[in-house]
């Protein structure tokens, strides 16, 4: 058998199962999706949204680039964001990093990779903003954990920066912005401690004027 048939025979068998716990689990999936959390997390394989936070299908919108990045540039992040944001009104987006990230680990380097270099430039300005704080950590493996968790910081920030987020805020209080960093190497997830759900800690450059009452 080649290994991508594998794929779907395991399809078939978690079918069975699904079925065999809850016979109308795919006829409530079906119809609707209404998900409470965006997961922006990094595309390493070792870091399942669902999986690694026990939920079911239907209960997280996920999107993921290397690195979890929120770029502003990124239509396609940002189509994400605004349909789970404004369509779906999710109360939650998490921004979920990883430590051992090759994205992390490879703006901390200085090889040419190829067009990704474009990329993993974003996370080189991350960097650069906590050059000093990260110079000081003399292990290597300790300035890229850190440099891991202040990159997820950044895209926390990111987000709020977004006039999509801004908006939300203004109108309905919400959503909540989350930071954590998983751990690979013992499956636990860390909260960052920089949830937010207004604009009181962002600097003012960054603030938009607020929307007209209508
Ligand atoms: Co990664």
């Amino acid at each position: 058998m080649k290994k991508y048939e594998q794929l779907l025979l395991q399809n078939r068998a978690w079918v069975q199962q699904k079925l065999a716990e809850d016979k109308d689990f795919f006829n409530k999936l079906a119809n609707t999706q209404k998900p409470d959390f965006l997961w922006i997390g990094c595309a390493d394989s070792r870091v399942p949204a669902n999986e690694i936070t026990g939920t079911a299908p239907g209960e997280v919108f996920v999107h993921r680039n290397i690195a979890n990045m929120v770029v502003h540039t990124d239509m396609n992040m940002l189509s994400v964001l605004d349909y789970a944001v404004n369509v779906l009104e999710v109360s939650h987006v998490i921004v979920c990093g990883h430590y051992g990230c090759g994205g992390v680990r490879a703006a901390m380097m200085h090889k040419q990779i190829g067009l990704i270099d474009n990329w993993i430039r974003h996370i080189k300005d991350v960097y650069r903003m906590h050059n000093d704080e990260l110079e000081a950590i003399a292990d290597m493996k300790e300035r890229e954990n850190r440099f891991v968790e202040l990159n997820v910081m950044e895209q926390v920030y990111d987000l709020g920066k977004t006039s999509i987020i801004q908006n939300a805020w203004q109108k309905r209080g919400g959503p909540y912005v989350h930071g954590w960093v998983y751990d690979v190497g013992n499956g636990v997830i860390k909260d960052l401690k920089v949830s937010m759900n207004d604009d009181s800690d962002m600097p003012e450059v960054y603030k938009f004027e607020k929307m007209k009452k209508v």
